[in-house]
């Protein structure tokens, strides 16, 4: 791997990532499991140990993840809520432990379970409990005391005395199988999405608006820490048992261990008793016992010394593989499901699986009639992850994937380097036309409400949409018309298209649906080439030249608009009004005109996406790198250590928020009338908007 390649791997973890952690800590609906997750957190993390000078400031590896809403009120936190480093690995944690054996001496380690909830901390004040906050960025997180007010284990008066006047207490808040399985057989019934696991559950119920609900989903809490200033006791432990006194939950699933083998022999206990427990969990915390060593190891920016996570494998459960289905997505992928014999998994009955295609059958030789394992990630759907070769069927024969598509019957395609099949027939492939509306009418896409996948179903069965440009010749009388419909809808669905047409180009390029252009990759591309005819007409090579754009999306560009059919719904979209450039800001003054700027680190003032917008404003251009290009770099706190150092080492300025702020303040406005009619071609060129 050349270094152009890693880096390029680099921004393309970084993308992956952002968008699991959101999909993960935001949505509650994750669609891969921790594991996976922590891999490619872990291959980040090699790749910037590598390339300090391309880490992004802003990397997912620096994040404690967010779950912050708007919903509630933001709430500092006064002492910060740090994740804990984690590992799969019992080498790796015998490695920690013989670290800090190394380092302190005789020490003693607590072993705890690791609840697999949503982290809050509870301060109370006088016995009294005062609010409740979510982790959120680790920082600040949201205000769910009502919520929280309804757990019945947590107290909301302290028993007994001697607990100081003010501190926090944080721990778990879980929801216990019983509980997830109820409210999941309630969803069921009332045909709304399952929840992909207690964990999610847990996270969702704290941010629902009625406290009455969360009240009636039976969520629990068992607390692991207390934070405050000059706490009276030594030992961790201490501290839990005086805890338990003041009426909270403390596990009483924890050991003392001396040694590693201790720890290990915990964790192996565990790991098959878990199963039995009434809750999730994901691991075992081990922790330093005594809080004076603690304080000697202290903490990195991210979590503390003294603590680590093993986390579990995921369970395993055998069951007989039925039969496959083959589902076709919006860009004609095959996904096939397996249909299983119902089976317990991780405290829920598990009837369906995913595997992810051709090859992974052939490769773990999946047959009909097969005993199969399967894992649970994140993902409603567990995966098939092995076969049972012992228990197989005598006649079995390997299984023959698809080769026509089951929806439309077209014969199948693969494409070079792809695992997956596509059904190559797009514009005639039913779940394809349906999906690509889906798509575009998505919130980060065209955001146009009203439309969800039922409707858009019933349109198209009723032949009024058979592309995504049929959303704007949609008739108001033919719509109001139809069953489930009625006026209101129709009117609510026609408004949503009206607004859509002033969705910035960006948006509009992803809702396309082209192949391979995620939400960012769309922005990268449309701040590049600045509207859709240029990207129209640019060749492989050039669409190449974009930032995080490769052959393969290249590629897939050219081809989007080499196509006939996309050519004229381009054209009809573009007849009824939808933004096909992009927005250039006029600057306001000319302090920062011709300079290029770099912003890095937090700023006190205002949010980094802020500061950058003041650079334009003012004329400036944002570069995301440092480079001998650069004018100057604005630092806020906790700039990167590697972007200081390339800065001094070419010798570009770092001015602090204050000296930046003090430079554009005293600005002279830009008078509109004294712009200079643009003479020549090249004067007459649109300023380069940049996003980032
Ligand atoms: S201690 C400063 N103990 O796991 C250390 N955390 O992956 C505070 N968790 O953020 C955390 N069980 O939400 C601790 N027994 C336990 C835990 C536990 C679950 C969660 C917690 C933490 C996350 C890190």
């Amino acid at each position: 791997m050349s270094r152009n390649d890693d880096i390029q791997r680099m921004r393309q973890l970084e993308q992956e990532l952002d968008y699991h952690s959101q999909r993960y800590y935001v949505d509650n609906a994750p669609e891969i499991s921790d594991f996976e997750f922590d891999a490619l957190l872990r291959e980040l993390q090699d790749l910037e140990a590598t390339y300090p000078e391309e880490a992004d400031p802003n990397s997912p590896t620096k994040r404690v993840g967010s779950d912050l809403t708007t919903e509630f009120e933001s709430v500092e936190h006064r002492y910060p809520m740090q994740s804990l480093a984690n590992t799969y690995s019992s080498e790796e944690l015998g490695e920690w432990i013989d670290r800090i054996v190394k380092e302190l001496g005789d020490v003693e380690f607590v072993t705890e379970l690791k609840f697999d909830g949503t982290a809050i901390s509870l301060c109370y004040e006088n016995g009294a409990l005062k609010r409740a906050v979510t982790r959120g960025d680790g920082r600040r997180g949201d205000d769910v005391t009502n919520n929280v007010r309804t757990i019945g284990t947590i107290p909301l008066k302290l028993r007994g005395e001697g607990y100081p006047a003010v501190f926090e207490i944080r721990g778990e808040i879980i929801m216990p199988y019983a509980s997830f399985d109820r409210l999941n057989r309630e969803r069921e019934a009332a045909g709304e999405p399952l929840l992909a696991n207690p964990r999610n559950a847990a996270a969702g119920t704290l941010k629902l608006q009625s406290s009455q609900t969360v009240a009636h989903r039976g969520l629990d809490c068992t607390l692991y820490h207390l934070a405050g200033d000059n706490l009276p006791y030594t030992t961790h432990t201490e501290m839990l048992s005086v805890a338990r006194g003041w009426g909270f939950k403390i596990s009483d699933h924890t050991a003392i261990c001396r040694s590693r083998e201790e720890v290990e022999k915990f964790i192996a206990y565990w790991d098959t008793e878990r199963k039995a427990l009434p809750y999730a969990t994901d691991g075992v915390v081990i922790k330093v016992n005594s809080y004076a060593q603690q304080r000697t190891l202290g903490s990195t920016a991210k979590a503390p010394r003294w603590a680590v996570a093993y986390k579990f494998q995921a369970e395993k459960a055998l069951t007989k593989l039925v039969s496959v289905d083959f589902q076709v997505g919006r860009t004609g992928a095959i996904t096939p499901v397996a249909n299983l014999e119902p089976v317990q998994l991780a405290g829920t009955v598990v009837k369906r699986a995913s595997i992810h295609n051709a090859d992974q059958i052939a490769q773990l030789d999946i047959r009909l009639g097969d005993m199969v394992y399967i894992e649970k990630g994140g993902e409603i759907i567990p995966k098939i992850t092995g076969v049972e070769l012992s228990m197989r069927p005598t006649d079995s024969k390997p299984f023959e994937y698809i080769t026509h598509c089951p929806e439309c019957g077209t014969e199948l395609v693969r494409f070079e380097g792809e695992a997956k099949h596509y059904c190559p027939n797009q514009s005639d492939c039913p779940p394809q036309i349906v999906g690509r509306i889906e798509h575009f009418v998505k919130r980060k896409a065209m955001d146009i409400e009203g439309l969800g996948g039922e409707t858009i179903e019933l349109l198209w069965q009723n032949g009024m949409l058979h592309d995504i440009a049929d959303i704007y010749h949609l008739d108001p009388v033919q719509l109001a018309s139809l069953p489930r419909l009625g006026e209101k809808s129709a009117a609510n669905i026609l408004e949503g298209v009206r607004r859509s047409k002033d969705v910035h180009f960006e948006r509009v390029l992803f809702a396309l649906g082209i192949r391979f252009v995620g939400e960012t990759t769309a922005k990268y591309i449309a701040t590049h080439f600045l509207s859709l005819d240029a990207i129209a007409s640019a060749s492989v090579e050039e669409l190449a030249e974009a930032e995080e754009v490769g052959e393969k999306i290249a590629h897939s560009i050219t081809d989007y608009f080499a196509n006939e059919n996309n050519r004229r719904i381009v054209e009809s979209l573009r007849e009824a009004g939808l933004k096909f450039d992009m927005e250039i800001k006029q600057p306001t003054s000319n302090a920062l005109m011709g300079k290029s700027v770099v912003i890095s680190g937090k700023f006190a003032g205002r949010s980094r996406d802020d500061m950058k917008a003041l650079v334009e404003e003012h004329g400036g251009k944002n570069l995301a790198a440092v480079s001998a290009n650069v004018d100057f770099i604005v630092a806020g706190e906790n700039m990167g250590p590697a972007k200081r150092q390339k800065a001094e080492k070419l010798g570009v300025k770092i001015l602090s928020e204050e000296e930046f702020m003090a430079l554009i303040e005293g600005a002279e406005p830009i008078e509109t009338e004294t712009v200079a009619e643009p003479k020549t071609e090249a004067e007459a060129k649109p300023i380069q908007g940049t996003l980032f």
